[in-house]
């Protein structure tokens, strides 16, 4: 037997080629291909013959019996029936570092703003790492985002997840923006997911700036990429962010929109068969959700943070909109934009009193905590004399604290609103408050 190694060895056949399995595309439908005669599992990359000679990339996302069930990456144009389809060789882990900084990718990781290829020395999966509860870095410190009325009125703390949350045109894309230029972290991570694309150039030219780029990642999927693209920006930009805040950076990430997250998910769903439940949303949506915001926040290295920001859509502006409930629901806090703001010119459209920053008593001074709550009441008692006021009713002198807050309602507007160029620091927009509401 060691003879007959021995002699095996001194022929030196080296690596013997196995040939690749290749299995058949038997038919589409919709978002799906199936595809028959090759032993595939779920989350595999595979490649697709095309008409033309070239190959379309799709990832496995079910099966059943002996038929597998493919989604494409890009549009599935020019597929035949009968054409060939490979399983792709193991993705060598993309790698990721600082030089990532400065660059925009898409949902695979892939470069698309055309300065060549991504370096790195430390392997990046496409989901985000899970995070022990018990070794969850507290949120103990504010983050300064530099809008007045959030940093007066719903302090957020590093490691805080919100919720932007509005009907479409309130102003959440403009207040991510003004979020961006003017929050203090080490690292900015943006993903634009489902929106529109003449949005991404907007956002990196405008809100960003070539001094905001340099300390940021955008991972972008517009509404034209397809479903599981999208998905994958998503959970691509979580993994991104994670991987800086693990090395004890002050990260920010900005998703906008959640809902079309959820949306893609929607469509990958119900592709595969899965029944609609609230409004057309399947329930595996409801469970999917949690578990990316859960991806976001502090991890196990204290030095580090990941604060989230996400747009949600209202849709026709139902608050009880089932992402918006969901999100509301699993969020640490939800910024809510009013059209009837909007309307009035009164920009940021945040309405106050509908807002909550569930985590403001963990990283405000308790005068500070005081003012805004005396702030909130002055609005309270203001809303129900307004409608009195233009027709003469209201007449003052009968509560000495609603003729306070009516008379105080122009500097506490004055204070609410913010141009979109201005900035205002944390420490001040605390010492505004407290004098307003001395
Ligand atoms: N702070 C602001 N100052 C002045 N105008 C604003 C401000 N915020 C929003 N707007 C106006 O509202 C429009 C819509 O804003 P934006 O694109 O942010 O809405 P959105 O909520 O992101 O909408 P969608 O849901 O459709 O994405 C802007 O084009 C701008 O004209
Ligand atoms: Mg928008």
């Amino acid at each position: 037997m060691t003879a007959l190694a021995d002699s095996l060895r001194a022929l030196d056949i080296g690596a013997v080629p196995v040939a690749t399995p290749t299995g058949r595309l038997v038919g589409a439908q919709g978002l799906l291909l199936e595809s028959a005669g090759c032993r595939l599992h779920t989350g595999q990359r595979c490649r697709i013959e095309t008409v033309d000679g070239g190959w379309l990339d799709a990832q496995v996302v079910g099966f059943r019996e002996k038929i597998s069930y493919l989604m494409p990456f890009k549009k599935a144009n020019g597929l035949a029936t009968g054409a060939r389809v490979l399983p792709a060789p193991p993705q060598s882990d993309l790698m990721i570092g600082p030089s990532w900084l400065g660059r925009m990718v898409n949902g695979m990781g892939e470069p698309i703003d055309g300065l060549g290829r991504l370096g790195g020395d430390q392997p990046l999966s496409g989901a985000p790492p899970r995070v022990n509860p018990l070794k969850k870095a507290p949120v103990a410190e504010p983050l300064d985002v530099g809008v007045r009325a959030i940093n007066a009125m719903l302090t957020i703390g590093k490691g805080q997840r919100v919720g932007l949350m509005a009907g479409s045109g309130v102003g959440k894309s403009v207040l991510l923006g003004l979020i961006t230029r003017q929050t203090v972290a080490d690292v900015i991570v943006v993903g634009l997911i489902g929106e529109r694309n003449r949005e991404v150039r907007e956002f990196v030219e405008r809100s960003l700036g070539p001094e905001g780029l340099k300390r940021s990642v955008l991972v972008v999927a517009p509404a034209d990429e397809s479903p599981l693209m999208r998905v994958m920006a998503t959970e691509m930009c979580h993994a991104i962010a994670a991987h800086f805040r693990d090395r004890g950076q002050n990260v920010l990430l900005l998703c906008d929109s959640l809902t079309r997250y959820a949306m893609a998910l929607r469509e990958v769903a119900l592709s595969l068969g899965e029944p609609p439940a609230t409004r057309g949303y399947p329930p595996s949506v409801f469970s999917n959700l949690p578990q990316l915001v859960e991806s976001a926040g502090n991890g196990e290295n204290p030095n580090g943070s990941m604060s989230a920001i996400y747009t949600v859509l209202a849709e026709g502006d139902d608050q009880q909109d089932p992402v918006v409930d969901s999100a509301r629901a699993i969020l640490d806090g939800h910024i809510v934009l009013t059209r009837e703001l909007a309307e009035r010119g009164h920009y940021p459209a945040i309405d106050v009193a509908q807002s909550i920053s569930r985590c403001m008593a963990q990283v405000a001074s308790p005068e500070h905590t005081l003012a805004a709550r005396k702030l909130k009441a002055a609005l309270a008692r203001h809303a129900r004399v307004r409608d009195l006021i233009p027709l003469g009713a209201y007449v003052p002198g009968a509560d000495p604290e609603t003729d306070q807050a009516v008379r105080l309602q122009p500097q506490i507007e004055a204070f609410l609103c913010q141009g979109t160029r201005e900035a205002a620091p944390l420490p001040g927009c605390v010492d505004q408050l407290k004098a307003l509401m001395a």
